[in-house]
C-alpha cells in the first residue's frame, strides 16, 4: 500500500503539460489504414491471465488465425504489479509474468505476430493497479523498449470526480487526498487532451505503436480522435449476451461518418464463443462487426475453440467486408424495429448487405439493388458469405433469417 501512496504523491508533485488534441500533426503514420484485428483477454479471463496463458494463446493464434489477419496479441489490464519500481518504471506482475513482458513479447514477435498492451490515463487502471497519470512519456519509453506495437489506452480513474474515489481505493483519507491533489488532475485535462499527450508521448519514445482510444465514447472521441489515435471505443464494455450486442450495435450505427483508414470507431471487442452468444447470434455480431468497420479483436479461448467458433472467426469474406480498402462504416437503411437491413460500399463498386433479425421468429426479409444504391443492370452477382454460395438475381434479395441472426451477402453488378 505504501508504494501506491508513494506514486500518488509522485505523480502529483509532476508538473504535467497539457497537450492541445488540436495540435500539430493528423496521425498519418500508416497504421491501421484497414481496422485493427487481434485478439484479447478481457471477454473470456478478465484479470485472470498469466505469461503461459498468452504463450498459449499466442501459439493458437498463429496456428489458427493469423492465416485470416489477425495480427495483434493485446494484453488487457492486470498484467502489472501493483506498484512502480523505485525509479517509477511499470513493472510486470512479478509471478503471473515472471519472465517479463520484453520476453513475451520476443516470443510473440518470434510467430510473426504483434503485441500490444494496455494501461490507463488515470491514476490507477479500472482493476486499481498502477494507472499511467504523470508518467505517460516514460511508459511510453518502458513499452517501446519492450517492443510493443499497440497501446489501449483507458479511462479509469481520469476523471476530476474520480480523484476521492481514487484516493480512497488507494487507502487515502479524503482529507489526504485533497492535500495531494487540491485541483484534482489540473484544469484542462479531459479526454481529448490526456490522449494527446500519450500519442505525443508514443511518438517521442520512436516506436511505432497503434493507439486505442478506450474512453468509452466519453468525451466524444470521434470528434477529435483521428488526430490522436487510430480506433476510438463508442460505447460502455460489451457483455457477451445478444441484448449487450444489438445495444452497441445501435450506439455505434450514427457515428459512421467518422470512421476511415486510419482511424476506426471502436464499438469493443468481439464476445464470438463467450458467455452466452450462441453460433447463430456470433454469425450475426461478426456480420456486423465487419459491415460496421469495427476492429476484430477476437475476445474467447482461443486454444480451446470448437470449430464452429474458428469458422466464424475465420470467414474469410465477411473479413474482407471489415477490411475493405475504401474503410466506410456501413449504415443502417431499413428498420422496422426487429429487422434492419444494413449496407456498406465496397472499393470495388459492389456492396455489402447484411440482413439483420433482431427478433425471437424467424423472419422473411429483402432488399433490392436500388435500396442498396446499385445502379440500374439485367441482373447482379450476389455471393451469401455465410453458405459460401454464388447466384445471379435481377433486381432483389429474399431470404428467411432466423431469430437473433444475420443473412449476409456480397453484390456486384453483371
Ligand atoms: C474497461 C475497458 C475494458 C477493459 C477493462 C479492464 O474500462 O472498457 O475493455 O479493458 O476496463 O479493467
Amino acid at each position: 500500500m505504501r508504494s501506491r501512496i508513494a506514486i500518488l504523491i509522485t505523480a502529483a508533485a509532476m508538473v504535467f503539460p497539457v497537450a492541445s488534441p488540436a495540435a500539430s500533426h493528423a496521425l498519418d503514420d500508416g497504421l491501421a489504414q484497414t481496422p485493427p484485428m487481434g485478439w484479447n483477454p478481457w471477454n473470456a479471463f478478465g484479470c485472470d491471465i498469466t505469461e503461459d496463458l498468452i504463450r498459449e494463446t499466442a501459439d493458437a493464434m498463429a496456428e489458427k488465425l493469423q492465416g485470416a489477419g489477425y495480427e495483434y496479441l493485446v494484453l488487457d489490464d492486470c498484467w502489472m504489479a501493483p506498484a512502480r519500481g523505485a525509479d517509477g518504471n511499470l513493472l510486470p506482475d512479478p509471478i503471473r509474468f515472471s519472465h517479463g513482458i520484453k520476453a513475451l513479447a520476443d516470443y510473440v514477435h518470434g510467430l510473426g505476430l504483434k503485441i500490444g498492451i494496455y494501461q490507463d490515463a488515470g491514476l490507477l487502471t479500472c482493476q486499481r493497479l498502477p494507472g499511467s497519470y504523470g508518467f505517460y512519456e516514460q511508459d511510453a519509453k518502458t513499452f517501446a523498449a519492450w517492443g510493443i506495437d499497440y497501446l489501449k489506452f483507458d479511462w479509469c480513474f481520469a476523471n476530476v470526480d474520480n480523484i476521492p474515489y481514487a484516493c480512497s481505493a488507494v487507502g487515502l483519507s479524503i482529507q489526504t487526498c485533497l492535500e495531494v491533489w487540491p485541483k484534482g488532475l489540473g484544469a484542462g485535462f479531459n479526454q481529448a487532451t490526456a490522449y494527446a499527450m500519450m500519442r505525443d508521448a508514443i511518438a517521442a519514445a520512436g516506436r511505432p505503436m497503434v493507439f486505442s482510444i478506450c474512453s468509452w465514447g466519453s468525451g466524444d472521441p470521434w470528434l477529435w480522435g483521428k488526430n490522436t489515435g487510430h480506433l476510438w471505443r463508442t460505447t460502455p464494455d460489451i457483455e457477451a449476451n445478444w441484448e449487450s450486442i444489438v445495444g452497441i450495435i445501435d450506439q455505434n450505427a450514427d457515428l459512421a461518418p467518422y470512421a476511415g483508414p486510419g482511424g476506426w470507431n471502436d464499438p469493443d471487442m468481439l464476445e464470438v464463443g463467450v458467455g452466452s452468444v450462441t453460433p447463430v447470434e456470433g454469425r450475426a455480431h461478426f456480420s456486423m462487426w465487419a459491415m460496421m468497420a469495427a476492429p476484430l479483436m477476437a475476445g474467447n479461448d482461443l486454444r480451446t475453440m470448437p470449430d464452429e467458433t474458428l469458422n466464424i472467426l475465420t470467414n474469410t469474406e465477411v473479413i474482407a467486408v471489415d477490411q475493405d480498402p475504401l474503410g466506410e462504416q456501413g449504415v443502417r437503411i431499413l428498420d422496422d424495429g426487429d429487422h434492419e437491413v444494413w449496407r456498406k460500399r465496397l472499393a470495388d463498386g459492389g456492396r455489402a448487405v447484411v440482413l439483420l433479425n433482431r427478433g425471437a421468429a424467424a423472419a422473411e426479409m429483402s432488399v433490392t439493388a436500388a435500396q442498396l444504391g446499385l445502379g440500374p443492370a439485367a441482373s447482379y452477382h450476389v455471393h451469401d458469405l455465410w453458405a459460401g454460395t454464388a447466384s445471379g438475381v435481377e433486381g432483389a434479395i429474399t431470404v428467411t433469417v432466423e431469430p437473433h441472426g444475420a443473412a449476409m451477402f456480397r453484390v456486384n453488378a453483371a
